[in-house]
Order: C-alpha cells, then structure tokens, then sequence
C-alpha cells in the first residue's frame, strides 16, 4: 500500500493534489459563482438566518477551524469563533437559534469533538460536522454535514485531511458569503483559484529536495520558532504541531507581530524561526520582523512566494511556493511544513507513523 513511499506520512501529503481535487468534486456551481452541499440539510432561507458561526474542534482540525473563522469572516462576513472542543464542553458557551454550530473531525471518534457535538444536541441545537471517515461516530450523531472524500488518513500526523478541511471551510464560506453580499465576480476568481490548487500543490510538493536541505539545518535545534500573520498564522501553528510531534523538537507558533512580546527573547544561533511569508498584505512588516531575528543572530527560514527575491536575500533560506489568491495561499503555505516535519523526524531516526504517546484518534477525554 505504501508503493513508492517510506511512511504513510510522506504518502499522504503527496496525495495532496488528489484529495484536494475530490474535497472540490461536485461542489462547485459555476453558473451561480457558488458552492454546493449535500448532506447540510439546511435550506438557502436558514441559511440567511445564521447570525454567527462557531466551530469546535482539536488539534490540527482546530488549526483548520481558525482557518475557517477568517473565510467566514472575510466571505460571508459573519462573526465566527472557534473553540476547542474540550473546553467547549464545559463553558456554558452561548448558542443561539441563529448560530451555526460546526464540529470539525479528521476521525470522526475523537472523544472530546463527540462530547462537544453531544452537549450542543442537548441543549437542543442543530449540528454540523465537516468529517473524513465516513460511517464515523460523530458523522453518524451530527444532524448535518460535509465529507471529506480525503480517503483513510494512516499517519498519526494528520496531514491531508487538514488541506481537504481548508478547501471545505473556503467553500462553505463561499457558499455563505453568497447568500449575501459577496459579488459574483469575487467568487468566480476563488472558484478559479480553488480549482488551480491542485497544480500548484503539484508544484510545491517538487520542491522536496530543498525542504529536505532546510531539515539538516534545523535537526540540531532543541527550540523552533514558527511565525505568520492573518491567514498564516494557523499555518504557522500547525507547522510548529507537525514538528512538535514526529520529530520531538519543541516548537511554538505565533502570530508575526506578536514576537516582539516575549517570544524574541528565545532567539539566539541555536534557535531556528520558520517564518509563513508570502507576499501580500503586511508584507514590509513582516520583512522587518524577520530583520529583528537576524539583528539578533537567529537562523530563518521562511516560506515566501516564487521570486520574492527581497525575502530570499533575508533569510538563510527561502522555500517557494506558487502566487496566488490570498486565500489559498495558505493551503499551498502549509504544504512545505508538513514535508520539513518529515524531513526532520527523517533525519532524527523517529518512528514517523507511530511517535510517541500519540494514538491516531484520541478516544479518550
Ligand atoms: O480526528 P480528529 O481530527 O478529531 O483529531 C483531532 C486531533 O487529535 C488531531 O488533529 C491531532 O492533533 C493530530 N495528531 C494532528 O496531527
């Protein structure tokens, strides 16, 4: 089953332009600029009802939810809010009849996503659950939701189902967004950019040899830091759990700015930051942010987009990916992460599929 592939790990995440292709299969409604939904069961009027989104989730399918807040945001220009699942449980958070209440789980079974969809059911609200195993625990309990079609996730780091959660999220956004103000032409150029993804995953994912040069020079460290701002910033959080957990190096993520708020006080020669930096909005601030690390003799790597030479010549090296559309610059941002994660474990001998202490779906609270 592994083909030509060491571990399911590395196996999942070149399967990338393939699951991100089946997340968009038959979702797409060109003529209307729209997406479309099987099993919401919801109707276009309830729909407009909803005031609020809230999401509930854990691990890399929270990173994935905070991803979601800002398409909401930015599309359909709703407040949404993410929590995480095990907390949410407990909280009394409000829910209201105009709240769309999201459950986000790669499995399906992991305890504390079931007991937050469970305590929102209790209270008598509707649910949703975007999931990748079909037939799952909380695919079956939720009234409503959106599949995957990632196919069975093996490696313990999920990877795959994190890309194929972003592109759901962005059409469910898409979907909101025009329902009301969101102009036909905008979401004409995300469906465009959405449908590009594939191709430009492609394109990454042949960049392998240089992640894998940027993993030798991060083996040595004990501490990473992982840096983004706005839609990066998830990308930058989950980058900093795929270390975290198949390579055993302690990583943190932040958003860019707030480096300057503590975190600076941990760079030194030995203590590596991987800045999420493609081009576009904040650009400049983030370049000087990068000038700090450097006045300060810290190693920087960084993510930047094909020919931003200024970035290159910044840093002790760059890692390209392909212009494009704001909002799908993360999804192509994230891939290079998950590959210098391997490449690090890789190289510190660890047992990629299975590390330590973690289980594939955690059924336990
Ligand atoms: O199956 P789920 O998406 O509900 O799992 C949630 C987390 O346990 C999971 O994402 C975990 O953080 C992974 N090991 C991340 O790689």
């Amino acid at each position: 089953e592994l083909g030509r592939f060491e571990h399911y790990m590395r196996k999942e995440i070149h399967e990338q332009p393939n699951t991100v292709r089946d997340a968009l299969r038959g979702r797409l409604r060109l003529a209307e600029a729209s997406a479309q939904f099987g099993g919401l069961n919801l109707t276009a009027r309830q729909l407009r009802r909803v005031r609020r989104v809230v999401f509930a989730a854990c691990g890399t399918s929270w990173h994935a939810a905070l991803l979601g807040e800002h398409y909401i945001e930015k599309l359909a220009h709703l407040p949404a809010e993410v929590e995480y699942a095990s907390e949410f449980r407990y909280r009394n958070a409000p829910l209201d009849d105009q709240t769309l209440f999201f459950v986000l789980s790669q499995s399906g079974e992991t305890a504390d996503t079931l007991g937050a969809l469970r305590e929102a059911r209790r209270r008598g609200f509707p649910t949703l659950a975007i999931v990748n195993t079909v037939g799952s625990t909380i695919a079956r309990e939720a009234d409503g939701g959106v599949y995957l079609h990632a196919g069975p996730e093996i490696g313990v780091a999920s990877t795959k189902a994190f890309t194929s959660q972003l592109v759901v999220l962005a059409l469910l956004a898409l979907h909101l967004g025009r329902l009301r103000h969101l102009s036909y032409d905008e979401g004409r150029r995300l469906i465009a950019a959405l449908e590009e993804l594939p191709d430009q995953i492609e394109r990454v994912l042949a960049i392998e040899p240089q992640v894998e040069e940027a993993a030798h020079r991060m083996v040595q460290a004990t501490s990473a830091l992982y840096l983004g701002r706005d839609l990066n910033f998830p990308i930058a959080l989950e980058g900093a759990l795929k270390l975290k957990e198949i390579s055993y190096l302690h990583a943190e993520g932040y958003p860019t700015a707030e480096m300057k708020h503590g975190p600076i006080a941990l760079i030194d020669p030995a203590t590596p930051s991987v800045f999420v930096a493609p081009r576009g909005g904040l650009h400049a601030k983030t370049l000087g942010n990068i000038e700090e690390v450097r006045a300060r003799k810290g190693p920087v790597l960084a993510v930047g987009t094909q020919g931003d030479d200024q970035l290159a010549r910044l840093v002790d090296q760059m890692l390209p990916i392909p212009e494009a559309h704001p909002l799908t610059q993360p999804i192509l941002a994230c891939v290079p992460l998950q590959l210098l994660a391997y490449h690090v474990a890789r190289l510190k001998g660890c047992d990629i599929d299975k590390p330590r202490n973690l289980a594939k779906s955690v059924t336990v609270e």
